[in-house]
């Protein structure tokens, strides 16, 4: 039998979270025959509705799910854990100014770095969900330098599902027959869905979608729109924020991770940059990737036009202005 692995999940008391530790425990994560212990922190205000999450996870009698630590002690959570999921951060409220949430941001995942650096299994990969998602990465990156940079990521895998959505609804055709979209850049509304390389598997052989779609208006406006807003359309329609697909996103993050991508099959994730398509490095940035034998690798050569090489580096210039406010915060 398979040791069990160890995934840490934090705000794991909060919505993402209880859609979240489920999915892990049943095997969508890691696959249906690795065994898991989740670690679950949060908060002090939080213990109690962390504790009812436990018990509930007792109740559900997973058969994968070999044990569960609750705990609002930072150290406890994150002690020998093999994957963690960092889902906890604080929330931008009404009125609140962006250097504000930014600071509170920052001094969560410094300290939540330096306790993965020292208490974290070797090799441990980290997914950041919390937003700024790829700046609270780069964070987390820079206060944990024993750890990769390779091994600390950003979740932009839920705009790239809504990408491929968006495209089957338009063209009726299933989402699992749609692939290769790109989300380039920053996890937020500067973001670029990038549908230039993206196919469709039809009768006749794989087709672009821009040969299909035939309408580089719609793709070029409403469809770029609407995958950058998409998060407040569900705020809207919800009144809260995605929940179920940024759960299920974060499984499909980590298991192309670990267990790799399909042959010919790119997935967008949050990566620290080494400069690839002459978009700054040093920040992390969403990029195309393949993943083999537990590792990322960036898509290289594909050709960026006039349109995408704009829009590849306004987002990039929201990453190095985000790093400069939160750099700002540490002093
Ligand atoms: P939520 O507010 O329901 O849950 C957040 C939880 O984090 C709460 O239980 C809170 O007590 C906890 N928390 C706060 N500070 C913490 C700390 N220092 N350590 C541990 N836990 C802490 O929020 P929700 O809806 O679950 O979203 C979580 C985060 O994910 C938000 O930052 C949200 O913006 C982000 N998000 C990112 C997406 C992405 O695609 N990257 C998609 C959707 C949400």
């Amino acid at each position: 039998a398979k040791e069990p692995v160890r995934v840490l999940v934090t705000g794991a008391a909060g919505q993402i979270g209880y859609a979240l530790v489920p999915m892990i425990a049943r095997g969508v994560m890691l696959g249906p025959d690795q065994p898991v212990i989740l670690h679950m922190l949060d908060i002090p205000p939080a213990a109690e509705a962390l504790n009812g999450v436990k018990m509930e996870l007792v109740d559900a009698a997973f058969p994968l799910l070999k044990g569960v630590v609750a705990t609002t002690d930072v150290v406890e959570a994150c002690t020998g854990v093999n994957i963690a999921v960092m889902v906890g951060g604080f929330p931008r409220k009404e009125g609140m100014e962006r250097k504000d949430v930014m600071s509170k941001n920052v001094s969560i995942y410094k300290s939540q770095a330096s306790a993965l650096e020292q208490h974290a299994a070797p090799n441990c990969k980290v997914l950041v969900v919390a937003n700024p998602a790829n700046t609270n990465a780069l964070i987390l990156k820079e206060f944990a330098p024993s750890i990769p940079a390779k091994n600390i990521t950003a979740l932009t895998r839920l705009d790239h599902n809504r990408a491929l959505g968006q495209i089957s609804e338009r063209l009726n055709v299933q989402v699992c027959d749609v692939k290769n979209v790109i989300i380039w850049g920053n996890h937020s509304s500067t973001q670029y869905p990038d549908v230039n390389h993206a196919t469709v598997k039809t009768p006749s052989g794989e087709k672009p979608v821009r040969e299909l779609v035939k309408d580089d208006a719609w793709l070029n406006g409403e469809f770029i729109t609407t995958v950058q807003q998409r998060g407040a359309a569900i705020i809207k329609a919800r009144k809260l924020s995605s929940a179920l697909s940024a759960a299920s996103s974060a499984c499909d993050h980590i298991r192309d991770w670990v267990l790799g991508t399909p042959e010919g099959t790119w997935v967008s994730m949050g990566v620290y940059s080494d400069g690839s398509y002459n978009v700054p490095a040093g920040v992390i940035y969403s990029f195309p990737v393949t993943c083999k034998n537990g590792e990322w690798t960036i898509v290289q050569g594909l050709a960026i036009d006039e349109l995408s090489r704009k829009k590849l580096d306004l987002t990039g210039a929201e990453l190095c202005e985000e790093k400069e406010l939160a750099y700002s915060c540490l002093s």
